[in-house]
């Protein structure tokens, strides 16, 4: 652009241009450069920079050539230079218009080229997630009892000390409330009454038998709290199954009869189970449930196990510690008093209930030695569990 800015610049006079015939090859020039010019302005940027330069109202090439060829000439010259100057306007206007519109079209063409789906390529993968762990086992449980009759209930996990404690016959200063002593939930003052996280399933036996007349059957999975320092079998939060049956003549064997073809649903056939004396203040009587070790057969010792991971050096069996039993969960016959909650005649009805911690059952069914991971979420334990 240089030469014709440059001579744009300067008056006629000083171009040594005096009659009309001389402005010819003077324009002809001139729209030589611009269509060079023309050719170069490729994308959006470029053109405003070259419409700028031969039609910017203050320093473009048309103006200048109004400023000091036109107006400055005289009367001879400038009839001559007007007229080719509006021939070159014309040429220029509408050149620089064609160009918008072919850089425009091109632009909207290279977007379609960019946008276009290529049907051949691969889609994207999205993984598909599954049940955790602990989800499954809660499955596996609810659909034993669910084929033996049982339907499944669920209850709030923030809970009122009534239902939590004194209608399972728990009086506050009973020694078993330390156990679970517990998370309480901060209430604005005066707003009765107090609330906490459940620390057991138990409280929805009351609930149920609140609201419905025997013959109950019902199992209550869910999430249960408790002030417990984690470690590799403590959690502040764990799971539970509760189990409730009340009905006119239900006695200790139908009881245990129960119990058992859980666990052997659940463990496999060859697994033995047995019952010990225990204390809950809602069952009475109330035992305890073991079953024969799974890892090592119910021998104790390291021979029978599965695997190198699962004995000591010393040669016993490091899930039972050598004591061939495993201590699964605590059960019994609904204690009378708790009958009187509900308004049941505890002449006329009787059951028993029990409460199995799922973590726990995971842990031992699936060779898991730490508890902890089941809240961790790692994806490469998760997996593990498809
Ligand atoms: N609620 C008891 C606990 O969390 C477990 C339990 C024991 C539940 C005996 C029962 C039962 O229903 O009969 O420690």
């Amino acid at each position: 652009m240089t030469e014709h800015e440059n001579k744009t610049a300067k008056l006629l006079v000083h171009l040594g241009i005096t009659r009309p015939e001389e402005l010819t090859a003077l324009f002809a020039d001139l729209r030589g450069r611009f269509d060079a010019d023309c050719a170069c302005a490729q994308d959006e940027t470029s053109w405003k920079q070259f419409r700028d330069a031969w039609l910017g109202r203050k320093s473009g090439v048309l103006t200048q050539i109004t400023d000091n060829w036109l107006k400055p000439a005289g009367a001879e010259l400038k009839r001559a230079v007007g007229a080719a100057l509006n021939e070159l306007r014309a040429h220029v206007e509408s050149r620089i218009e064609a160009r918008r519109l072919a850089i425009e079209s091109g632009s909207e063409e290279s977007a379609l080229a960019r946008e276009r789906v290529d049907l051949s390529l691969p889609g994207v993968i999205r993984p598909i997630g599954s049940h955790h762990l602990i989800r499954q086992v809660f499955q596996e449980i609810e659909d034993i009892f669910f084929s033996i009759g049982f339907s499944i209930v669920e209850g709030p996990e923030i809970e009122t000390p009534y239902y939590n404690f004194e209608a399972l016959n728990i009086p506050e200063f009973h020694p078993v409330r330390d156990d679970m002593d517990t998370f309480y939930l901060e209430l604005p003052k005066g707003a009765k009454p107090p609330l906490l996280l459940r620390t057991h399933t138990s409280p929805m036996q009351i609930r149920t038998m609140e609201k419905q007349k025997p013959p109950v059957r019902v199992i209550v999975p869910g999430k249960v709290y408790r002030r417990d320092n984690p470690d590799a079998t403590h959690s502040f939060a764990f799971h539970q199954i509760e189990g409730l049956a009340v009905d006119t003549d239900i006695t200790f064997c139908d009881f245990t009869g129960t119990i058992e073809y859980f666990v052997k649903q659940f463990f496999g056939p060859s697994v033995k189970t047995r019952f010990r004396p225990s204390y809950f203040p809602f069952t009475e009587p109330s035992v305890e449930f073991d079953v024969s070790c799974p890892f090592c057969g119910g021998t104790g010792t390291s021979t029978a196990s599965r695997s190198p991971m699962e004995t000591s050096a010393s040669g016993t069996c490091s899930k039972c510690k050598g004591a061939a039993w495993i201590e699964l969960f605590g059960a019994g016959m609904v204690d009378p008093a708790v009958y009187g909650f509900v308004n049941y005649d505890a002449k006329k009805v009787s059951g028993f209930a029990f409460g199995i911690g799922i973590d726990r059952l995971a842990m031992l069914k699936y060779g898991i030695d730490d508890i902890q991971v089941f809240f961790q979420n790692d994806v490469r334990f998760l997996r593990q569990f498809p």
